[in-house]
């Protein structure tokens, strides 16, 4: 193995990440007093929460009256019943303060004519237990995420947080007891590798929308930090729910924000047909995105799709006028124009449901802490090392995420990992010395891909998993596509090992880099396909076509998959069926209709 000089670097906490969920825990820990790094693939406000449109779901009750309890209600019932209702009493009752505390912070959010924060209805908020819908959608108009982002971005460089901008998380460094020590990065300017040591490693590294063929994440969405946890003989939870947001761009995939239905838009199929109204009487268009991705790929599936190849769904906003679109939804009307050719404001723009959101990733409790799952605890944690944000599964978000709690939980649990931090630790507490081989693991699984000489390149892999996650984990599942997927994902997996890395450089090496995150997008994918191929029901995101009912008696449960040398181990931990406190009761299963 080639020398590779290594420069090491010691802090209290270090966050991976720096999308809103790695921003706000950067910015608490700083807060905290913590001597905190944040190390980051790309510049911060490039994260991906810049995407994140539409809005951030809080009951403020500035257009109509709301309650934290109803976002609540909706919340569970959007999850399928697979939400640890825990965690989802957390989060609600926290959306208020933390949608003002982001106002103080100086989040520019679009005002009513009162100067209140203006708030939309989206997919599945509704008033009173699911009554009808009500605005609760936080907007800066469609770039909230922009807006947060920036803001955040600010607050830390307030707090005097230090960031390592372009370097790419590798791997844990993990200590004989099962604690986490560090972690160990690749400095992709200059080629240095480098050694954090910290008290408490934050995952806040996003999701993992790369493993599939059409998606809404960026290119960086690769699931470093699953790759990272499962490395690390960790597992990951809940992986076969998978969102398809309604509106992707058909062609690109880009997002078209769920604001726009919440704005008056509406759904078409081939005849004309505002189609919702059969599947959802009551929420029509605003229904739950698992709900409406189902009905459009039916429309479509029997023979109502719109254009040349009937493959695809129309989204009306025309009728909303040129000014409201320029006031409300500036940034879809321009990229609609950019990436469909098609002047909302004078016809339906095309879409198709796409990849958007992964409910599952690493688990962890309210705090953030990231559990190791045993028999006798199902909630036993990890010594030194939280996972917040798409990367981490609360889980807030169960079998299927509603629009605008992602936002909502970035910063709900970024803060939470940060209280819990100054709950459990002092700043500048001494280090133990850290094992003898940590971050060797590391280094040695870079010097081996920099140095792969087999017959395939990286694309040629990637695009073999992403075709097959695009078809076989799809919308609608059945038990012959989920065999066929696991089936062809061991033989793309199988593949891994032919790897060629044509650039030996480790110096802004884009085919190492890719390498690196293909290591961590197969075991994403990998666990997604076999956990659905196990799950033997439909819940929220997983309608499986030979069981098309939802069974608690014995499906309510999470997957957990360990992923190993390209193999998935699975096992099941009990959903949290209680509340945080006795201020609500635990929300017993009901059908789930809109
Ligand atoms: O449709 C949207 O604006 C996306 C929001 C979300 O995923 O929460």
């Amino acid at each position: 193995m080639a020398a590779y000089k290594i420069i090491d670097h010691t802090y209290d906490v270090v966050v991976v990440g720096a999308g809103g969920a790695g921003l706000r825990a950067t910015m608490g820990m700083g807060q905290a007093g913590f001597k905190t790094a944040c190390i980051t693939k790309v510049f911060p406000t490039r994260s991906h929460t810049v995407a994140a449109q539409g809005g951030i779901g809080a009951s403020l009750g500035n257009m109509a009256e709301d309650n934290w309890k109803w976002h609540m209600y909706d919340t569970v019932k959007g999850s399928d019943w697979l939400g640890d209702q825990d965690a989802i009493e957390y989060m609600c009752r926290e959306a208020v303060p933390a949608v003002h505390e982001l106002e103080h912070f100086g989040v520019p959010f679009s005002r009513t004519p009162e100067g209140k924060i203006y708030q939309r209805p989206f997919g599945g908020h509704m008033s009173n237990y699911g009554e009808k819908p009500v605005q609760r959608a936080c907007a800066a108009a469609d770039r909230t995420g922009h807006a947060i982002l920036h803001t955040l971005y600010s607050q830390c460089l307030r707090h005097e947080c230090e960031f390592f901008i372009e370097y790419f998380a590798l791997d844990l460094i993990m200590d004989a007891d099962g604690s986490c020590r560090g972690v160990m990065a690749w400095n992709l300017d200059d080629g240095t590798l480098h050694r954090f040591r910290a008290h408490q490693v934050v995952l806040a590294s996003g999701g993992y929308g790369r493993a599939f063929f059409s998606c809404t994440s960026a290119h960086t969405c690769t699931g470093d930090g699953h790759g990272m946890v499962t490395r690390a003989g960790l597992p990951v939870q809940d992986m076969e729910f998978v969102q398809f947001h309604p509106t992707g761009m058909y062609g690109s995939g880009c997002l078209i924000t769920e604001g726009a239905r919440g704005e008056g838009g509406y759904l078409t199929n081939s005849a004309g047909e505002r189609f919702m109204e059969r599947y959802a009487p009551t929420a029509k268009d605003l229904a739950s995105r698992d709900v409406v991705s189902r009905a459009m790929t039916m429309e479509i599936r029997e023979g109502r799709g719109v254009g040349k190849e009937n493959d695809h769904i129309f989204l009306h906003l025309e009728h909303l006028g040129a000014e409201t679109l320029e006031l409300r939804l500036p940034g879809i009307t321009e990229t609609a124009k950019i990436f469909t050719g098609v002047d909302v404001t004078k016809a339906p723009a095309p879409v198709l449901p796409t990849v958007h959101y992964n409910m599952g990733g690493i688990p962890t409790n309210v705090h953030g802490e990231v559990l190791r799952p045993t028999k006798d605890n199902p909630d036993a944690t990890v010594p030194g090392l939280m996972a917040i944000g798409e990367a981490a599964c609360v889980s807030v978000h169960g079998a299927n995420r509603l629009g605008t709690n992602s936002l909502l939980d970035i910063v709900v649990f970024g803060r939470a990992a940060a209280l819990r931090a100054a709950e459990v630790m002092k700043p500048g507490t001494p280090h133990k010395p850290l094992p003898k081989d940590g971050g060797d693991f590391a280094v040695s699984r870079f010097d081996r891909l920099r140095n792969a000489s087999g017959s395939m390149h990286t694309s040629e892999i990637r695009l073999g998993m992403q075709k097959t996650m695009q078809m076989d984990a799809a919308v609608f599942r059945t038990s012959k596509s989920l065999a066929e997927g696991c089936a062809k994902m061991d033989q793309v997996a199988s593949t891994l090992p032919q790897i060629k890395i044509n650039d030996r450089s480790t110096v802004w090496n884009s085919d190492l880099a890719e390498a690196l995150e293909l290591e961590n997008l197969m075991d994403c994918a990998l666990a997604t396909i076999v956990s659905a191929e196990a799950r033997k029901e439909s819940r929220g995101a997983h309608a499986h076509e030979d069981f098309p009912d939802r069974d608690d008696v014995n499906w309510q449960k999470h997957s957990l998959a360990w992923v190993e040398n390209g193999k998935v181990r699975l096992d099941y931990r009990p959903v949290h069926t209680y509340t945080l406190t006795d201020e609500v009761e635990y929300i017993k299963p009901q059908k789930r209709v809109y």
